[in-house]
């Protein structure tokens, strides 16, 4: 599967992509100014226009993001960008969370607890095309005999028509996904480290799986470490990459080659500044 890593601003380079080109974008921007990222910006408004643009119908963005706390306040920044991504022309078909279960040190601001989670704002064009449920949480009462009632709209109540069925091993997730974080557990490569924010494998991994299918192209415009391009690659989906700090692009580059060609025991080419195909 091919992937195509970008250097540019976001703002810039999704103009270079086709319409209607894009089945998944997993991708976590900037939030506020919670860090510098080498002194880049980015224009919110531009990039939400043409994500809009490059995603296909009924493909999906999920966008990982969190507030900064100013003054006691929150900014409200996530929030404002989901109505935005909405007045563009996606749904907002889910708010999901994303839950950091084991924080080591758990540090509180001035008279709050300590953040544990960020938000998933899954944006889809229209209905949503492909929706693979992962089924992985288990049931605590997996092998039991179902027996029980459910509600009519007046308020009285029936036998449920799943009574006398087994209880299955596991069901349906919730929308809130629980992943440990920092070194070793985000990731096992140790380049990716460098870079400041990460978010976790396994995450990218969760949301690729449930919206896109094997062959179909996977979009990150914020790539930051490259951690959704070298799994949507392990997941033999086609990518493209978009990072505007050369050096970021570099730790991307090597996650993103490595991996492909460790399998096939050939080096990455690197064919110069600007694009870095490799097939
Ligand atoms: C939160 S990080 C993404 C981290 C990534 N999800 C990972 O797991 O490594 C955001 C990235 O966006 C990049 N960035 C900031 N402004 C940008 C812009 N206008 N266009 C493209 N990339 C930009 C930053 O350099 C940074 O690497």
């Amino acid at each position: 599967m091919s992937a195509r890593l970008l250097l540019g601003d976001s703002a810039y380079m999704l103009q270079t992509l086709d319409a209607d080109s894009i089945d998944l974008t997993v991708t976590s921007p900037p939030y506020d100014n919670l860090r510098t990222y080498n002194g880049f910006t980015f224009d919110f408004e531009a990039i939400a226009r043409e994500l809009y643009r490059v995603t296909k119908p009924g493909g999906v963005v999920v966008w990982v993001v969190g507030d900064e706390t100013i003054d006691g306040c929150e900014t409200g920044t996530s929030f404002r960008q989901a109505l935005k991504f909405m007045e563009c022309g996606f749904n907002l078909a889910d708010t999901m969370i994303y839950q950091k279960t084991d924080l080591a040190f758990p540090r509180h601001g001035h008279r709050k607890y300590p953040a544990a989670f960020e938000y998933m704002f899954v944006l889809s064009k229209g209905k949503v095309k492909t929706f693979n449920l992962l089924r992985d949480r288990r049931n605590k009462r997996a092998g039991d005999v179902m027996s029980g009632t459910v509600r009519n709209e007046d308020g009285t109540t029936k036998p449920s028509l799943a009574n006398g069925k087994v209880v299955a091993a596991f069901g349906a997730r919730s929308n809130v996904w629980g992943y440990s974080t920092g070194k070793g557990k985000s990731s096992t490569d140790e380049i990716a480290f460098k870079h400041p924010a990460i978010f976790p494998e396994a995450l990218a991994r969760d949301h690729i799986l449930s919206w896109s299918n094997p062959g179909d192209t996977v979009l990150d415009p914020f790539l930051g470490s490259g951690t959704t391009g070298k799994v949507a690659r392990q997941l033999a989906r086609r990518f493209v990459g978009i990072e505007i700090s050369a050096e970021y692009l570099e730790i991307a580059s090597a996650r993103i080659n490595d991996d492909l060609f460790s399998d096939l025991g050939a080096a990455p080419a690197h064919p110069g500044e600007g694009e870095r195909p490799c097939n």
